[in-house]
């Protein structure tokens, strides 16, 4: 191409399907300002109907449409100035780029909500959502916080507040040019580097589909279905493997208590050989993180024979789960590196969530009180995360001191039985000298119990929730029997000390979202252990990160 300035974004349609007409850039009418945007405008509908009454066209079904329309309708020659105007009417969440015709030289950026960086280089300038892709080309990099503008040139840029229209002087950091190291953020494993990425995952995961005031989930892959194909489900059967298979029995106790809905959890490989009867009312949702899982593929397809609804929760945008879907919601988890999944494993349960306010509010099951309460929470749940990060140095010191031990038991009852699950899954997976089972709290004294003494520690994951004292009970029975007990439990519970060994807080949160803080620290026990038993925590041995064999 001859040009010296371009903008792209590749996208995944929060409103349209993707198609030509749909993807970035967007222009106004007379197509001399291109605009590319990530995140949402929730006001789109109210500016699109204004515009189209003054004579606009619009082109495409896009919310970011309206940004370059609403700029050409305040261009008086001077593009920074008809941006500045344009953003003040824009809700909602957004990092955007504009260019134009009419002034050739300049890109102009405004951030709200959604990330956006400036790297600086030699005699070129760059933009972009994350820095590691400026790694080798900028020098240096600027992040724009919320509502600044930034007019960027090849040489030269400036920052200017889109509230008081005021210059603001930012901070140049140094971006370091190894690209390995940027890779790993500087952490020594990509599995530790990813756990420590949970609050970002929720953030992204969530961007644009809380619709603030009201509670109201809005899901833009499952937009274009007949919504009456969504009320009329009266069966879900969530499909998975490993350990998006644990989050899928999260998913069915969330869904199960807020929307009335039945919902089967089950493995891939079990479903696509079961004769169970499929209707148009079922809904069969896939969750992968790789997308190419393949008994989860093949199961997509035994359930469209069938006659089901079939949707897909999917980390990798355009990978084959995704496409052979009917519809479905992306991660945007970001690429996951280690064969362990973490993050994408909480952004699954934070998609889950979402899922289910969508459902219930539709289906008139949930109450606006009670959505407005959960995606409340949900919103909350970065900064709650960042607190048990902080706890890593004392995990890392149980770590090390339960490293002897070769057998745990974990366990957790309702919400956190799947994570009792998933601990002990990860513990096999990564740090694969030992062995752990996990169990729902009520269970073992059937059968396993008679494994327990004092060199058989186990973990159990108990907040303050519904079920609380029901697992009181039953870790007293495990110490009754001199097992070693290491509890995950809530803030505050001071109780609890007489009976563990050691304890991990974490914060209190709304009991369908305890699986996603309470998971983060066996996550990084596990990852410590491993790193102590010299295992390749990133790449455990006879595991690939993508399954595509039944
Ligand atoms: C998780 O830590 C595992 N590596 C594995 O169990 C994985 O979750 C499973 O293979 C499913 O993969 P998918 O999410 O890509 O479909």
């Amino acid at each position: 191409m001859p040009g010296t300035m371009g903008i792209a974004h590749t996208r995944w349609a929060t409103h349209g399907k993707p198609s030509e007409v749909n993807a970035h850039p967007h222009t106004d009418c007379k197509n001399h300002i291109y605009v590319v945007h990530n995140g949402i405008i929730e006001n789109y509908k109210a500016i699109k109907d204004e515009l189209s009454k003054k004579g606009h066209v619009f082109k495409s079904e896009t919310d970011t449409e309206v940004i370059a329309h609403l700029i050409e309708e305040y261009f008086a020659g001077n593009l920074e100035q008809a941006t500045l105007k344009a953003a003040k009417y824009l809700e909602g969440a957004y990092a955007f780029a504009v260019i134009s015709i009419d002034n050739p030289e300049k890109i102009i950026v405004v951030k709200k909500s959604s990330p956006l960086v400036i790297g600086l280089g030699k005699g070129e300038n760059f933009i972009a959502s994350d820095p590691l892709a400026l790694a080798g080309y900028a020098d240096k990099v600027i992040y724009l916080e919320d509502n600044e503008l930034g007019v960027i040139t090849k040489d030269s840029y400036q920052i200017i507040s889109t509230q008081h229209k005021e210059p603001i002087k930012k901070q140049e950091h140094e971006l370091d040019l190894n690209a390995a190291k940027m890779q790993k953020n500087g952490h020594e494993y990509f599995m530790l580097k990813e756990i420590f990425e949970s609050a970002e995952v929720i953030q992204n995961s969530i961007r644009g589909r809380i619709i603030g005031k009201t509670g109201e989930v809005k899901l833009g892959g499952l937009e274009n279905l007949d919504k009456n194909r969504i009320k009329n489900i009266n069966r879900i059967i969530l499909i998975a493997y490993g350990t998006a298979a644990y989050v899928c029995l999260i998913g069915k106790y969330m869904l199960e208590e807020y929307t009335g809905i039945p919902v089967d959890a089950e493995f891939g490989s079990e479903f696509r050989y079961r004769k169970t009867t499929l209707n148009a009312q079922t809904a069969v949702i896939v969750l992968s993180q790789s997308g190419e899982t393949a008994d989860s593929l093949a199961s997509i397809l035994e359930a469209k024979k069938r006659g089901a609804l079939v949707l897909g929760i999917v980390n990798v945008v355009g990978s084959t789960i995704s496409r052979e879907t009917e519809a479905g919601i992306y991660n945007h988890a970001g690429p996951e590196i280690a064969v362990a999944s973490t993050k994408a494993f909480i952004s699954q349960i934070v998609i889950l969530a979402l899922l289910t306010v969508y459902l219930g509010r539709m289906r008139g099951k949930m109450s606006t009180d009670i959505s407005k309460q959960i995606t409340f929470q949900i919103q909350k749940l970065p900064a709650l995360i960042e607190k048990v990060l902080k706890n890593s140095k004392q995990i890392k010191q149980l770590a090390h001191k339960y490293a002897k031990y070769k057998n745990f038991l974990y366990m957790g009852r309702k919400y956190n039985y799947p994570i009792a699950e998933e601990g002990a899954h990860k513990l096999k997976e990564v740090d694969y000298y030992v062995h752990a089972e996990g169990y729902p709290s009520g269970e073992p004294k059937h059968g396993a119990i008679a494994m327990i003494d004092e060199n058989f520690p186990s973990i159990f994951i108990m907040p303050n929730d519904s079920v609380y004292e029901k697992n009181f009970s039953n870790m007293e029975e495990i110490k009754a029997r001199n097992g070693k007990i290491i509890a995950i439990a809530t803030e505050g519970n001071q109780e609890i000390k007489k009976v563990v060994e050691d304890v991990i807080y974490i914060p209190q949160t709304l009991e369908m979202l305890t699986p996603i803080l309470s998971v983060i620290p066996l996550q990084l026990f596990t990852c410590f252990m491993g790193i102590e038993l010299g295992c390749d925590v990133d790449k455990p041995r006879n595991l690939a990160k993508s399954v595509t064999v039944e």
